[in-house]
C-alpha cells in the first residue's frame, strides 16, 4: 500500500514538471508581479495614468543633469518625485520595489516672485519602471515623454540614464536619499 502511494505520488510530482509549473517547495514564494501601467510594441509605454492620485516622495529644485554645477543665481526647475499607490504599499510592507514598480518624476518650470518660487507650466515627466522579464540586464528602464506626449519608447537598456542612477542612487537605483519618507522606511 506505501509503495503504491509513493509510486502515485512520483507521477503527479513528474506531471507537474513537465507542464512546466514550480514544484511544490518553490509555489510557497510568491513573487510579486505589479502591473500599473500600459506598454506598446517593442517596450514603448504609454504615459501613465492617474498621476493625481500617486504617493507624493519629494521634490527637487534646480538639479541639472548634465551641467557641472547649478547656478545658484538661478532657481532651475522643480522636479516632483510620485510612485505609483500600489508600489508604495508594497514598499511599505516590505521595503523592497516589487518588479513593476513605477516612478515618476515631473519637471516644471519656475516662476519666480517676489518672495518666493512656485510651480510654472510642466515640461514633461520622466519615468522609471522596473521589470526583470522586459529589460534582463539591468531589471530597469526609463522613459521620457515631453509635455503631450502620449507614448514613449524604450531606451536602450545601457544609457545615461541608468548610469548615472546606478552609480549615485542609494536604494536599487533609486534615489531615496532625496525622498524622506523612503529614507526613513530604509533606516
Ligand atoms: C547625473 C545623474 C542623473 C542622470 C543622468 C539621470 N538622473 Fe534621474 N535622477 C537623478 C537624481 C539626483 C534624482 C533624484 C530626484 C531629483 O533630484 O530630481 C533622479 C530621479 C529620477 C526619477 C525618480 C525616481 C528615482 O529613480 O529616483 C526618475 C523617474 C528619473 N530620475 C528619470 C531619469 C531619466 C529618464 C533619465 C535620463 C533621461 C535620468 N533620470 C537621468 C539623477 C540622474
Amino acid at each position: 500500500m506505501k509503495a503504491i502511494f509513493a509510486v502515485a505520488g512520483l507521477a503527479i510530482t513528474m506531471a507537474v514538471t513537465a507542464y512546466g509549473m514550480a514544484p511544490t517547495t518553490a509555489a510557497a514564494v510568491k513573487t510579486v508581479k505589479l502591473q500599473l501601467v500600459k506598454f506598446g510594441e517593442d517596450n514603448a509605454l504609454l504615459r501613465p495614468e492617474g498621476l493625481e492620485n500617486w504617493v507624493f516622495l519629494g521634490t527637487t529644485m534646480g538639479m541639472t543633469y548634465f551641467a557641472d554645477e547649478p547656478d545658484p543665481t538661478r532657481p532651475g526647475l522643480f522636479s516632483s518625485v510620485f510612485i505609483a499607490p500600489e508600489a508604495y504599499e508594497h514598499f511599505e510592507r516590505m521595503g523592497t520595489f516589487a518588479d513593476g514598480t513605477v516612478f515618476v518624476k515631473v519637471v516644471r518650470e519656475t516662476v519666480g516672485e517676489e518672495g518666493g518660487f512656485f510651480m510654472g507650466d510642466e515640461l514633461g515627466i520622466e519615468v522609471h519602471v522596473k521589470d526583470r522579464q522586459r529589460f534582463p540586464k539591468h531589471g530597469y528602464n526609463f522613459y521620457f515623454f515631453p509635455a503631450g506626449v502620449n507614448e514613449a519608447s524604450a531606451m536602450p537598456e545601457d544609457n545615461a540614464c541608468v548610469a548615472c542612477h546606478a552609480e549615485n542612487a542609494a536604494y536599487d537605483n533609486v534615489f531615496t536619499q532625496f525622498y524622506p519618507k523612503m529614507h526613513q522606511r530604509l533606516q
